[in-house]
């Protein structure tokens, strides 16, 4: 079951699902952003800038692409993604 502490409480969910992030398995409610699922496992560094600094969700709303990742195969603002069981995302560093 994946952690509520960083999660709305009481707020209605999916029903809970498995992802996988950078090869590692990551516990998610189906429906949620990606960004969610990944904050909510302690994921904050999403990419990193051309010079190396790292990037994480800065907007959460699809506008600044502080957050791209890859999610199955393609690059996508995190915070836009949708969590849906099976889901496979790398972050993108360097
Ligand atoms: S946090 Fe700004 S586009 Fe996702």
């Amino acid at each position: 079951m994946p952690t509520d502490s960083l999660r709305i409480a009481g707020a209605a969910r999916g029903k809970a699902v498995t992802i996988t992030v950078d090869g590692r398995a990551v516990e998610a409610f189906a429906g949620e952003s990606v960004a969610t699922a990944l904050w909510a496992d302690g994921i904050r560094r999403l990419r990193s800038s051309p010079g190396g600094g790292p990037r994480g969700m800065f907007c959460g709303m699809g506008i600044c692409q502080e957050c791209v990742v890859e999610v199955d195969g393609a690059t996508v603002p995190s915070c836009q993604a949708r969590v849906a069981e099976g889901l496979v995302v790398r972050l993108r560093q360097g």
